[in-house]
């Protein structure tokens, strides 16, 4: 799977978002360390702040399949990811993440896309 047909699979499968309140289909195609693509969409609801991101559905998906932090190889997103979701990217240890952002492609680390983050051994316990 190359990161082009991993695009491509975030692409086709934001067509299957539910976001009528905002209108903007999300898509996220993450690659598995076991060649298995495990896809996500943007799942709104009437009460605003409870609806999810694209790349939160495909992470709980991939987690509750039995996958596990540093599965992740390479997720594509349609849309550039926002902070929450970023901060998900993170805690899941995905290697690379390739996405949409005004008409172009950009790669990045979890790294760059959110410095100096937060971690659990920051917690007391
Ligand atoms: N959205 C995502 O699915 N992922 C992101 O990282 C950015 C935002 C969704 C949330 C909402 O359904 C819509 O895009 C508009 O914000």
């Amino acid at each position: 799977m190359t990161d082009d047909e991993l695009l491509a699979a975030a692409d086709a499968v934001a067509a299957r978002a539910y976001a009528p309140y905002s209108r903007f289909d999300v898509g996220c195609a993450v690659l598995c360390r076991d060649g298995r693509v495990v896809e996500g969409v943007n799942v709104e609801n009437a009460a605003y702040p409870l609806g999810v991101c694209a790349e939160r559905t495909t992470f709980a998906r991939a987690i509750s399949e039995g996958y596990h932090p540093g599965d992740f190889v390479v997720a594509a997103i349609t849309a550039s990811p926002c902070g929450g979701c970023r901060q998900w990217l993170a805690e899941m240890r995905v290697e690379r993440i390739l996405f949409r952002n005004g008409g172009r492609v950009v790669e990045m680390t979890p790294d760059e896309l959110l410095p100096e983050q937060f971690e659990a051994d920051d917690l007391p316990v």
